[in-house]
């Protein structure tokens, strides 16, 4: 959330913070702004989208040393002056930031009462102005940062100049991440590595409470008491090419199309034929260790949060461990219980949502065992994480989640069949997974296929003012990650609900005015799907059924028909019409797919 990006070095900065900009633009897409060093703080910024940004800097903001930065906003409106970079009165210091700073307001009174001009209502002015006061006393850029920082209550990620040092930035991280990139006699920063692999894939990710200066021959880290810390780079493998569309309209759609490849990368070796058990090296527990839960708690936010619903489903079938997910944002404010004979999952594609963060940080603080499914590698929380299992699904550009989503539902199936083969699952139960795991690919493929069948249907249901989307155990996960992508890129309502549940008070809703999705995979719990249909058509709903079979048109007015796979897995194939009928939807109604509106793809505030 917000996206930040710095420059030191031979080059231009103007340009390579813009693009960098640009390519976290999913972080926070209300305004943007750049400051360039050169003989004093040349800054731009501007309410709107980065290429708006772009189209503002003149060409004369030439020099190499800029930070830049996209805003999600926080603390004030979106507009032209409460966007970063901030500058302290005498234009000496500026800051970008991303984060919450809690006591904003307490500083902000005692600068002005000591003469500090503020322009933007933002908390990241204090910042600049608190820089600007401790800078003249001390002997450098990072000791007035470092001292800054400790008047701060809250989180950040901050990045800062001061024209009067002209071949340094300085950036800290407390809650919000900063990633170094190392280059050719260049340095950069930026809130993500998206912003950095189209110049380096060497980075380095700091610590929470470390501060690093940069300059264009190198970097050193320090943490928090100013002790010098050691860093070994890291090499990303990701590249500039995972971050293009790929010829596709939108990020959205190309990522839901990388479904076969993506669940194959998260499958790949991981599958043995021997004994029908899954490989999961990265869990770092031996076999005794992992027969040792009695219990498994998965905790995510948004379709995270979804995806661990699907798996904690898997893991009770398959393992038969009591298991169930929670919003990892609930959990960390509620004073969970933690004990020792539980197993804890923490779902994240980004690696860095707070709320998942700080859960997962109070789970060690408790003394927890914490495994983390985690998409991005090195990410903060990947790296707090006890052991854990890396989707490999490549970087996730949209903000609305769905190739990570599917992947993680698979990468619970493996850890519910791994948890399941070291206590009752039968070889045979577990050869079936396998098997069925293998099918996976080839069967998404079938179910891209039926995407122009599902464009109609989008179209057809696109302009009914709210939509209800029911499923039964398996299907709830189902019906609820249907219902969020709906809401999230085409604002259309939509309402997920237990089919069960539906005659307890929603069926009040039911009327030709809202057309139902209905999850009815051909499970055991088929007839009393069926039964919720007729409820409904009773009423004069329309339903649209995702399922196994073309129903009686009696019961249904649509039908998107899936592949089979073995029923624990279905809820993975289930997924996907939903996910093409959100995107159809959110085209008919013009809607900016991959940037809906008030969002950001990664959520580290709280
Ligand atoms: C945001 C995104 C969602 C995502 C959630 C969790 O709300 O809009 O698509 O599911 O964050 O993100 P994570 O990176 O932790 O999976």
């Amino acid at each position: 959330m917000c996206g930040i990006v710095a420059y030191v070095g031979p080059k231009d900065a103007a340009p390579i913070l813009l693009e960098g900009l640009q390519r976290l633009e999913y972080r926070g897409y209300d305004s943007a702004g750049v400051v360039i060093s050169n003989k004093g703080l040349k800054m731009r910024k501007v309410k709107g989208r980065v290429a708006d940004l772009a189209a503002a800097v003149p060409a004369r903001f030439k020099g190499g040393l800029g930070i830049g930065h996209t805003r999600w906003a926080t603390h004030g409106a979106p507009s032209d002056v409460n966007a970063h970079p901030h500058l302290s009165t005498d234009e000496r210091i500026a800051v970008v930031h991303n984060g919450i700073i809690e006591n904003a307001d307490e500083l902000r009174a005692k600068l002005e009462a000591d003469g500090a001009v503020f322009l933007s209502e933002t908390d990241t002015e204090v910042l600049s102005h608190l820089i600007a006061r401790t800078v003249v006393e001390a002997d450098s850029l990072e000791e007035a940062v470092r001292a800054a920082l400790k008047r701060i209550v809250g989180t950040y990620g901050i990045a800062v100049i001061d024209a009067q040092r002209p071949g340094e930035v300085v950036v800290a991280r407390n809650g919000s991440p900063i990633v170094l990139g190392i280059g050719e006699k260049e340095m950069f920063a930026a809130s993500d590595v998206a912003a950095l692999v189209r110049y380096t894939r060497q980075v380095v990710h700091l610590e929470d409470g470390e501060l690093a200066v940069l300059k264009a021959d190198g970097f050193h880290t320090f943490a928090s008491d100013a002790r010098e810390t050691a860093k070994e780079p890291l090499t990303v493998d990701w590249d500039a090419g995972h971050y293009d569309t790929g010829g596709y309209e939108h990020y959205l759609l190309k990522e839901i199309s990388e479904q076969p490849e993506t669940v194959a990368r998260t499958l790949r070796g991981r599958l043995d034929d021997r004994f029908h058990i899954a490989h999961l090296g990265g869990l770092n527990m031996d076999a005794r260790e992992t027969r040792s839960f009695r219990r498994v708690k998965i905790i995510g936010c948004g379709s995270a949060y979804y995806s661990g619903q699907i798996g904690a489903q898997l893991i009770e079938e398959l393992a038969r461990i009591p298991a169930d997910a929670e919003p990892a944002s609930e959990f960390r404010y509620r004073s969970p219980v933690v004990e020792p004979d539980t197993l804890y999952v923490a779902i994240s594609q980004s690696g860095e949502t707070y709320d998942t963060l700080a859960a997962v940080q109070e789970l060690k603080r408790k003394g927890g065992r914490v495994l983390g499914i985690v998409n991005t590698v090195g990410s903060a929380i990947a790296r707090e994480c006890d052991g854990g299992v890396y989707l490999h699904a490549g970087p996730e550009v949209s903000v609305a989640s769905t190739k990570a989503f599917t992947s993680t539902a698979v990468a619970f199936a493996l850890l519910a069949l791994h948890l399941g083969r070291v206590r009752d699952l039968s070889p045979a139960d577990g050869r079936r997974i396998c098997e069925g795991l293998r099918r996976l690919p080839g069967q998404i493929k079938e179910i891209l296929a039926l995407e122009p069948q599902i464009e109609e249907l989008a179209r057809k249901y696109a302009h009914s003012p709210s939509m209800m989307f029911v499923g039964r155990v398996r299907g709830y996960p189902v019906a609820r990650e249907g219902a969020q992508k709906l809401k999230e890129i085409s604002y259309v309502h939509a309402e997920a609900y237990p089919a069960s549940e539906l005659k307890h008070g929603p069926l009040a809703l039911i009327g030709p005015e809202m057309p139902t999705v209905a999850i009815v995979p051909d499970d055991e719990l088929l007839d009393k799907n069926l039964t919720t249909l007729g409820e409904i058509r009773a009423r004069g709903g329309r339903v649209l059924m995702v399922g196994h079979r073309t129903a009686d048109p009696k019961l249904a007015d649509d039908c998107v028909v899936v592949p089979r796979n073995e029923t624990e897995l279905d809820p993975i194939l289930l997924s996907i019409p939903l996910q093409l009928l959100a995107y159809h939807a959110a085209v008919a109604l013009e809607r900016d797919v991959d940037k809906p509106r008030n969002l950001a793809k990664s959520v580290t505030v709280e």
